[in-house]
């Protein structure tokens, strides 16, 4: 007989097979994101962490810290219910009510609504919108959560290539639906690339369509004050969504978009309003943070820098082959195609010192296993030019010339 779990064992081993089991990358511990720091056996051991979504250092920093210390104490470790029961504290209000005037919603006519996470946000938006008589057009290198919003969402899915805008209009020009949501990233997680919102925005006009926008790696980062890509741009998403997961250096999501489609939200997605609520302390900690970053222009620049001297060495060691074109964000991808390999490079360097986390199918398409580096304001050019002469020199012990 057939036990129970063989099913669920034999796709096990083909994931072993196929070299793409994840481990949690323990007995290290990370200690501080924001720059290096890991415990390892319990001792603190300084490995330079290139691979961190903690872009300006806000986990660490103090004014922030002090902020989450009181607003503990000041409420609760946890929230006790989702916003539509008990757990509405003053915190959320506050939060929302400070999104509001940074980004001058009322004048704009739209509102804001807080997610617990920017997965939660983007599952539980994508799937409100777009039932059966809707249809969805997602950039082919979207954000998992968007992918999984899209499966579970009623509608038909239409996945235009990466950042080819003639290849939406085509599909936008087909499209018969009753709604029509397009949707992208701003800064591609993976990548390191941006996408054509002007031309895509143009392209919702035409076509009566609704932009909604992902801008997880871009707030903080982009735009003035750190506001995002669209901001930077001067483009106007319908819908927008932000993390408090990356730059804020926090955890939670919001979503700005007109004020009736915040109404739908409250009442039909499904995260928002059957999950419990994010602890009060979070969003204090996120607010302080936007207040700080948004008025420290040459912190936010100082990560982009650093992310063009860190192209720049990689380049000027000659290994262009690993750095795809169009790179423009703080996020390098260093293709390395095979995941074996991706793995090794991986390893070596945390041998070394470094640690960057080695990318995988499914979360990059198959054969372009790669090292997804990023840089914080934190990393010094010495740091980075050490790090990449590592890199260098593993890349030619292992033959990947
Ligand atoms: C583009 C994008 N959207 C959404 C998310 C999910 O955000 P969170 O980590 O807040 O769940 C991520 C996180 O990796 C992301 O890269």
């Amino acid at each position: 007989m057939l036990g129970k779990f063989d099913y669920i064992f034999q796709k096990l081993d083909d994931i072993k097979e196929q070299n793409l089991l994840r481990k949690i990358p323990f007995p290290f511990v990370s200690y501080d994101v924001s720059h290096g720091t890991v415990l390892v056996d319990g001792k603190e051991k300084d490995v330079f962490i290139f691979c961190s979504n903690d872009y300006l250092g806000m986990t660490k920093n103090e004014e922030v810290l002090e902020e989450l210390e009181k607003e503990v104490k000041n409420f609760s470790s946890g929230s006790g219910a989702s916003r539509l029961v008990c757990g509405n504290f003053l915190p959320h209000i506050e939060f929302e009510d400070f999104i509001r005037e940074f980004f001058g919603l009322e004048k704009k006519g739209k509102d804001v609504l807080i997610f617990n996470s920017g997965w939660c946000a983007n599952v539980g938006i994508i799937s409100a919108l777009c039932d059966h008589e809707g249809e969805i057009f997602s950039d082919e290198l979207n954000h998992a959560s968007i992918i999984d919003g899209c499966r579970l969402s009623k509608g038909k899915v239409n996945v235009f290539r990466h950042r080819d805008v003639n290849h939406l209009e085509d599909l936008l020009k087909k499209s018969q639906a009753k709604f029509k949501l397009v949707i992208t990233d701003t800064v591609f997680s993976m990548d390191g690339d941006v996408a054509p919102l002007k031309e895509i925005s143009f392209l919702c006009e035409k076509y009566g369509a609704v932009l909604y926008v992902d801008e997880a790696h871009a707030f903080g980062i982009f735009g003035d004050g750190g506001r995002g890509l669209s901001y930077e741009l001067g483009v106007e998403p319908d819908i927008a969504l932000f993390t408090l997961s990356k730059a804020v250096g926090a955890f939670g999501a919001f979503v700005i978009a007109p004020k009736d489609i915040i109404k739908f939200l409250i009442s039909r997605a499904r995260s928002f309003i059957f999950s419990t609520a994010l602890p009060p302390f979070i969003l204090s900690a996120a607010k302080r943070s936007i207040q700080i970053f948004s008025q420290n222009h040459s912190l936010r620049q100082k990560v982009l820098e650093n992310a063009f001297f860190l192209r720049d060495e990689i380049r000027g060691h000659n290994l262009y082959q690993f750095l795809p074109s169009n790179i423009t964000a703080q996020i390098t991808p260093f293709i390395v195609g095979n995941e074996v390999n991706t793995m090794r490079v991986s390893s070596l360097l945390f041998e070394r010192g470094f640690f960057v986390q080695g990318i995988r199918p499914p979360s990059v398409p198959r054969g372009t296993s790669r090292l997804r580096i990023t840089v914080t304001a934190k990393h010094t050019r010495a740091e980075i030019s050490e790090f990449v002469k590592n890199l260098k020199d593993i890349i030619l012990d292992l033959n990947l010339f």
